[in-house]
């Protein structure tokens, strides 16, 4: 399914925080966040290089969102293996390319920025989502709670 042309893919301002953005990411998960408390978290997050890319409805609300992680490793003569996290689209806006959308800009900026692999993990339902983002099923992930 193809995205919208009206929807646009970006990198995620302190704007959107109170426009969308934590309605969206909570299609994952709790946020539990205010804007506020979210634009200290938004601040650490810039500090530590996280690449946060939002896709924007034509009236500017946030419909999605994905994250993407640089890491330079000693390993592959100090290669950079890109890392996706928190991928999530409001439900409002889901099944209309939106989450692919996101997840297609974020592999391109991780080539871009030099990385040689992409890595994510996900729950197995969603694996044929992101097998038809050109992603295949790689490794097992497993899970510590502390
Ligand atoms: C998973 C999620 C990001 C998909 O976003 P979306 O915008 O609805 O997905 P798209 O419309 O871009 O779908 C792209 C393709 O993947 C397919 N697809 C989407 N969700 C799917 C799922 N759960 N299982 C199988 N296929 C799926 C679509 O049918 C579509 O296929 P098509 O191109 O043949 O039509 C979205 O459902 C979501 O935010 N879910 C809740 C948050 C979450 O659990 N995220 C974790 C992801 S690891």
């Amino acid at each position: 399914m193809d995205v919208s042309p009206e929807v646009r893919v970006g990198e995620l301002t302190e704007a959107d925080l109170a426009n969308g953005f934590l309605e969206a990411l909570g299609s994952l998960s709790d946020v539990g966040l205010s804007a506020a408390e979210a634009a200290d978290v938004f601040r650490e997050r810039r500090k530590a290089g996280i690449h946060t890319f939002v896709a924007r409805a034509p009236d500017g609300r946030v419909a999605g969102t994905a994250t993407l992680l640089v890491e330079p490793k000693f390993i592959h003569r100090g290669g950079r293996a890109g890392h996706i996290e928190d991928v999530a689209v409001h439900q409002d806006f889901q099944k209309k390319g939106i989450g692919a959308a996101l997840v297609r800009h974020a592999t391109e900026e991780a080539r871009r920025l030099g990385c040689y692999k992409v890595l994510l993990n996900c729950f197995d339902r969603f694996a044929p989502f992101y097998e038809r983002v050109g992603y295949r099923r790689h490794d097992l992930g497993l899970r510590h709670d502390l």
